[in-house]
């Protein structure tokens, strides 16, 4: 090697060790992240540090989406729409990365699962509060799990709390409103504590701003990112269902339920139903642009 690759002493770091100074290590905790993996089985199973470490990664990734997602609500109270998508941005990367590491876990084969899965009993994927808080924020509300998955009161409180307020939903609804989208007051006004099941006249308000899709360019994005947020999470749970079948075929989860079949009924429901149901509505957009004598533009340029 030559003498410009080998860096002198003066370009090295200074060794940090002890004396208080911030460190990598102090700063992100890394010793103690590293002792927070203990394998049930004895001897430890070689797989279990995998299992444990994906389901670790998860927690860790959603309480990043749930902080991105709470700072998206307050966004969009503000009305600050190109700021709420720019996160999403962030949200939707985030998902692609909690599918994009389901294979890892699919190295393990079921065969050895089976050598350690009985330790785990009844622990449950099923039981992950920060999942239930982004559900609920994202409004599919289930007041039954508070009792199934909040293992203490902290969690209890916090999951009660997602179940009575506004769910992202409701944010969108009224920042829509405060742009001028004529979405119904009742809507607007309604008791967050209940479920919302979509409201055909909110799907008929978002249609104009569909097919005005480039003069409410920011309106449409946004709209658009709940959309794929939804789907990122479907998409999620289908990958989810399958490595489970993968790995444990037809028999009950750890968590009790029937497993693959019991997930297979949380595959279909849309969190978003009016954003969905509004492409019904754009059949005769094309022909409408036509008639403007425009590419859907309104017969406006740019946006
Ligand atoms: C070997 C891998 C896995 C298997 C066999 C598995 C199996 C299951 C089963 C059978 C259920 C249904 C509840 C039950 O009775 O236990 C479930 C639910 C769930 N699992 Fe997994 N899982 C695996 C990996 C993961 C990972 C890595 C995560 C990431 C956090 C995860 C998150 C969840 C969540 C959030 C639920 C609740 C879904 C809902 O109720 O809609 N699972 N899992």
């Amino acid at each position: 090697m030559g003498a410009m690759s080998q860096p002198g002493p003066s370009s090295q770091p200074e060794p940090g060790v002890g004396k208080g100074r911030l460190t990598y290590g102090s700063y992100l905790r890394v010793p103690e992240l590293l002792s927070l993996q203990q394998e049930l089985s004895s001897p430890a199973h070689h797989d279990e540090l995998l299992f444990i470490v994906s389901h670790q990664v998860y927690e860790l990734w959603f309480k990043q989406m749930l902080h991105e997602l709470r700072a998206i609500a307050e966004h969009l109270d503000g009305g600050r729409v190109t700021r709420a998508s720019q996160l999403f941005e962030r949200v939707h990367a985030v998902q692609s990365l909690l599918t994009a590491q389901i294979p890892v876990l699919e190295t393990m084969f079921s065969v050895e699962f089976a050598r350690f899965r009985d330790r785990l009993r009844p622990a449950s994927g099923f039981q992950s509060v920060q999942f239930r808080l982004l559900e609920f924020f994202s409004g599919r509300k289930n007041e039954r799990m508070v009792t199934l998955v909040g293992d203490d009161d902290r969690a209890r409180e916090q999951m009660l709390a997602a179940l009575a307020g506004p769910t992202l939903y409701d944010h969108l609804m009224r920042c829509l409103a405060g742009h001028g989208v004529a979405i119904p007051a009742d809507v607007l006004g309604r008791d967050t504590r209940l479920a919302y099941a979509g409201d055909a006249r909110v799907a008929e308000a978002l249609a104009p701003v569909y097919r005005d899709s480039h003069g409410r360019f920011d309106l449409f994005r946004l709209c658009e990112h709940f959309v794929e947020y939804d789907e990122r999470l479907a998409i999620w749970r289908f990958h989810h269902v399958q490595m489970v079948e993968r790995m444990i075929g037809g028999m009950a989860g750890t968590g009790g339920s029937a497993g693959a079949r019991y997930l297979s009924t949380t595959l279909w429901g849309k969190l978003f139903p009016d954003l969905w149901a509004v492409r019904d509505r754009l059949a005769d957009a094309g022909a409408q642009a036509a008639a403007e004598g425009g590419t859907g533009a309104g017969g406006r340029s740019g946006g």
